[in-house]
């Protein structure tokens, strides 16, 4: 399986904190955010990771990140020219995928569950992680019966659950034929939702609730409430996580 972290995204509703760098490169607590979704890659055992970036900062982020050595991990980035939407960007993973499984990581995203148990043993179909929210017309939101996805929906105004859609999606090789099926939404963009669409259709997509805390850091509350997380938990993992990063960083 081969990683997309997607750092795309003009990130108005964090201007002008994103005027000058990436959403993926604000301060959470005491590191950039994009290296939270680096960890889930790395606890995962997934090593080769391309990172899709539009084109105002991408340079900062190689300048930060580099060949993803110093961070266990093999980094290869792709330009993102005008901001087309999630399924978009991952599309310009094909060649990177070489025919193998993706986990699609979206670069706001910061997670306290552990997802490597389910990316490990993920072989077909879609897999999508959900979480309970209080506002999830602001996000994909799943519908579950007896456990089992039965409907996917980007935003709707009358939401059907209070799941939401996460920003990890594994998908197997076929999500890059199925986005050249796909057309753009009302606002213009390629939906990662109508990938996760596509496999709930065929009767390929399964979910997993998560049980911890999760954050899309994409204002500036979400941000806030991130870094008290992060630093409220700092409990032993964190502790052995945060010397990782230090080693690395030296
Ligand atoms: C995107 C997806 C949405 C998902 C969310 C998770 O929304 O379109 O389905 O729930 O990420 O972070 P965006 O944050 O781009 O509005």
């Amino acid at each position: 399986m081969k990683g997309v972290l997607i750092c795309g995204g003009t990130g108005s509703r964090l201007k002008p904190l994103t005027e000058i760098t990436n959403k993926s490169l604000l301060p959470i607590y005491d590191k950039p955010l994009i290296l939270y979704p680096l960890e889930v890659f790395a606890r995962a055992g997934i090593h080769e990771v391309i990172i899709i970036s539009g084109t105002e900062h991408i340079d900062q982020m190689g300048s930060f990140l580099g060949s993803g050595a110093r961070f266990g991990c093999n980094l290869s980035y792709r330009v993102q020219d005008a901001p087309r939407g999630i399924a978009h960007a991952l599309s310009l993973a094909e060649e990177f995928a070489h025919g193998d499984a993706v986990c699609a990581l979206l670069g706001d995203n910061i997670f306290f569950s552990d997802l490597s148990p389910t990316i490990r043993s993920f072989e077909r179909g879609g897999h999508v992680f959900l979480k309970e929210v209080s506002d999830a017309q602001r996000f994909g939101v799943v519908e579950l019966k007896n456990g089992k996805p039965v409907s996917v929906e980007e935003k709707p105004a009358h939401p059907k659950s209070n799941l939401a859609q996460t920003g990890c999606y594994l998908y197997d090789q076929r999500c890059f034929d199925i986005i050249r099926s796909l057309s753009p939404s009302a606002r213009g963009e390629m939906e990662i939702t109508d990938i996760t669409k596509w496999y709930l259709d065929h009767g390929e997509l399964s979910a997993t609730i998560l049980d911890d805390e999760w954050v899309d850091a994409g204002t500036f509350e979400s941000l806030y409430r991130a870094a008290t997380l992060v630093r409220k938990r700092r409990g032993k993992t964190q502790e052995i996580a945060k010397e990782k990063v230090q080693e690395v960083l030296r």
